[in-house]
């Protein structure tokens, strides 16, 4: 089909976007590239914006990714801020946030925004969970604490195979995919 890169500082995401878009024959390059993230609470708006900055280092045709953990007993917390609470409060803070909270329920969002000479495009993906009351072994990010809907395991115990199934990453690169085989044949 067709070659594409993907922008990002994140390998772990890499492994993932590039072991799905080959099941539809959409070869990704990784391109390490550190972007300036502007401040908003849209999710979308950030993964779009990013897009367009990458391309303008990168000048070929491209997608970034952005994710959102979104927690409803916290109001939405940490949302568009989940990589900041990662690194200040991590796995743990959020897990002590909830302490003696009875509604553990998450929501993980992904957006793949893509970018070319003609075409700025969002592609949307969620998961439902739940916060789980220890961290588990293996996976990165929050996969250690985010129970998948339908399952007794975390992101990080179902292991990459297994989460690849049913991401909202792999919701959003569906989404994706669809588009650009529709567009790229
Ligand atoms: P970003 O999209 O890289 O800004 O991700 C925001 C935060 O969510 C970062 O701290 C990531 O480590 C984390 N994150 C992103 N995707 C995932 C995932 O699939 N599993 C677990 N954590 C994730």
């Amino acid at each position: 089909m067709g070659r594409i890169i993907f922008a990002s500082t994140n390998e772990g995401k890499f492994n993932e976007i590039y072991l799905h878009l080959k099941s539809f024959k959409i070869d990704v390059e990784f391109v390490k590239l550190e972007t300036v993230e502007i401040q908003s609470n849209n999710l979308e708006e950030i993964a779009l914006d990013k897009s367009k900055e990458a391309y303008k280092k990168i000048g070929r045709p491209l997608i970034v990714e952005d994710t959102g953990l979104f927690i409803d007993s916290l109001k939405g917390f940490p949302g568009p801020y989940s990589s900041y609470a990662l690194g200040t409060i991590g796995n743990q803070g959020i897990i002590d946030l909830l302490l003696n909270r009875t509604n553990r329920s998450a929501l993980f969002r992904s957006i793949v925004a893509y970018y070319d000479s003609n075409n700025n495009i969002a592609f949307c993906g969620d998961a439902k969970g739940t916060i789980s009351h220890h961290i588990t072994q293996g996976g990165w990010g929050y996969d250690p604490i985010f129970i998948p809907e339908g399952s007794a395991a975390t992101y990080a115990e179902l292991g990459i195979t297994n989460k690849i199934g049913i991401s909202h990453r792999t919701h959003a690169l569906n989404n994706f995919a669809k588009w650009y085989c529709e567009n790229h044949s």
